[in-house]
């Protein structure tokens, strides 16, 4: 693990490696190696880990599991300027080949910044083990744009072919995410209606509660497009969106993706809606305007929340708007699918029915009451004909005794089996980035007057009206 002494190792990995000990998941002889520029000795590292575990995992702390996963557990301090790094590196994978029996497999983990990167990829392909198998993981962002993003790919291609590289989108992992996948193809009664003859439209939102929480420096480069928008927001549009694959593979699923985001052709200026929070409440707590954050210029023009119409233009979208939408210090965290479908023909109650008669909605929860709920007329008990909505629900937690897992031990576990399928391809990352660079560009010199929307709240008004002009509205939460 690459990058061991960062924040994703402490509250995501290490974690996710405790669960899956935690369900006798990994391997006999399974080993890690962290390697970081903080200099600490293995027991340092795996006392961190330790805590990290006790306060982020998912299940209750057991010694046994822990120290299982710990007596593999080797931690080597380097960085670019150490020239003996890398043998030290390799030293202790030989000694956990030897004393573990991992037969020289190798997945490397890279939770490094962009900058570092290509560095270590050259690194560990120069010196990649040819007794058993290599792989990479690589984090998130891949690349700050299609150029970028290109370049990475040729140093990685230099030593990986593309079935040994495993680009991480952890929405991907997400249990109610691949449900998306289980709901539409595994069940015959949504095809049919999965399309522009009976979807009104489709709304997509990821919305945040927290801040840039002391990622500014990144954050400031980002934004909320390439931060969520360019990756989770495009993937779960294109699970939406896709056609049924032909199998459960990587290649089938991902040809299916690559043609959703092919299809889809960049919005226009009026289209896109870009916002920034300034001071608020959030959560009944006061917090700063994101230009009051550390390490944020006091005039950033980066945008914390973006909203667009996207149109993917194809025999069973076309004309179908799919609107968007990502932020941070929003209202309440919440990331939800809404397929909205027209209103029935010719409703023989309207006139009685009045304002409680809504059109159907098909809702997806993926975080947090993971579940899926359809909004359908009903009739409210008592004389006369008034009609409400209601809803049917499926909640996870009522549904399956068994919690849902995190993202990552999912996401691991695949990569060493060997699985892509929860993995984004070179071409799809390609598109995502096509996409974002042509939105980015039509911004052009524009100087946005941020902040425009106050923690705590909805976003901005400019995104409300994006879609009153098609006489619709965001869903009401
Ligand atoms: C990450 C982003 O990819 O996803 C973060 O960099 C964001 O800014 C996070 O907070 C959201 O993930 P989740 O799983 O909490 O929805």
């Amino acid at each position: 693990m690459f990058g061991a002494s960062g924040d994703l190792t402490k509250r995501k990995l290490f974690p996710a490696l405790y669960a899956l000990a935690f369900r006798g998941l990994l391997p006999e002889g399974f080993a890690v190696v962290g390697v970081a520029r903080t200099e600490q000795s293995t027991r340092a590292f795996v006392s961190a880990m330790r805590n990290a575990v006790k306060e982020y995992a998912r299940d209750p702390y057991r010694s046994d599991v822990f120290e299982s996963l710990a007596g593999g557990v080797r931690y080597v301090a380097t960085d670019f300027s150490d020239e003996h790094g890398e043998d030290r590196v390799r030293d202790a994978l030989e000694e956990l080949d030897e004393t573990r029996g991992c037969a020289g497999n190798r997945l490397h983990y890279l939770a490094v910044p962009p900058q570092a990167f290509g560095k270590v990829i050259s690194e560990v392909g120069e010196r990649r083990n040819r007794n058993g198998w290599s792989r990479v993981i690589v984090e998130k962002p891949f690349g700050h744009d299609l150029t970028s993003a290109r370049r990475l790919s040729a140093i990685v291609k230099e030593w990986f072919t593309e079935d040994e590289v495993f680009r991480i989108d952890h929405y991907l992992g997400k249990e109610t995410v691949q449900n998306l996948m289980a709901l539409r193809f595994a069940n015959g009664i949504f095809e049919p209606i999965w399309n522009r003859q009976l979807v009104d439209h489709v709304q997509i939102t990821v919305a945040e509660t927290i801040g840039v929480e002391g990622r500014a420096g990144y954050y400031e480069q980002a934004g909320a497009i390439r931060d969520i928008f360019q990756n989770h927001l495009l993937q779960l549009l294109a699970l939406t969106a896709m056609e049924p694959p032909i199998d459960f593979t990587a290649d089938a699923v991902r040809n299916e993706k690559v043609k959703v985001l092919r299809a889809m052709h960049t919005p226009g200026p009026k289209s896109v809606v870009r916002g920034q929070y300034g001071r608020g409440w959030v959560e009944g707590e006061e917090v700063p305007g994101y230009r009051e954050e550390v390490g944020v210029d006091p005039r950033s023009l980066t945008e914390t929340y973006i909203a667009a119409k996207l149109f993917v233009d194809n025999w069973r979208w076309a004309d179908t708007p799919f609107y968007v939408r990502a932020g941070k210090r929003l209202a309440r965290r919440e990331t939800t699918i809404a397929i909205q479908f027209k209103r029935a023909p010719h409703p023989p109650f309207e006139a009685i029915a009045g304002e409680g008669l809504r059109p159907n909605v098909l809702l997806i929860h993926v975080q947090p009451d993971e579940g899926v709920s359809l909004a359908v007329g009903a009739k409210v008990p008592g004389a006369g004909m008034s009609i409400r909505t209601v809803h049917m629900d499926f909640l996870y937690g009522g549904a399956f005794r068994e919690g849902v897992p995190e993202a990552y031990e999912r996401l691991i576990l695949d990569a060493m089996l060997g699985d892509a399928t929860l993995f984004t391809r070179e071409d799809e990352v390609e598109e995502q980035w096509k996409l974002v660079d042509a939105m980015v560009g039509a911004w052009g010199r524009d100087r946005p007057s941020f902040p425009d929307y106050a923690a705590g709240t909805w976003g901005p008004a400019r995104a409300d009206e994006l879609l009153e002009r098609d006489g619709r509205s965001w869903r009401r939460h």
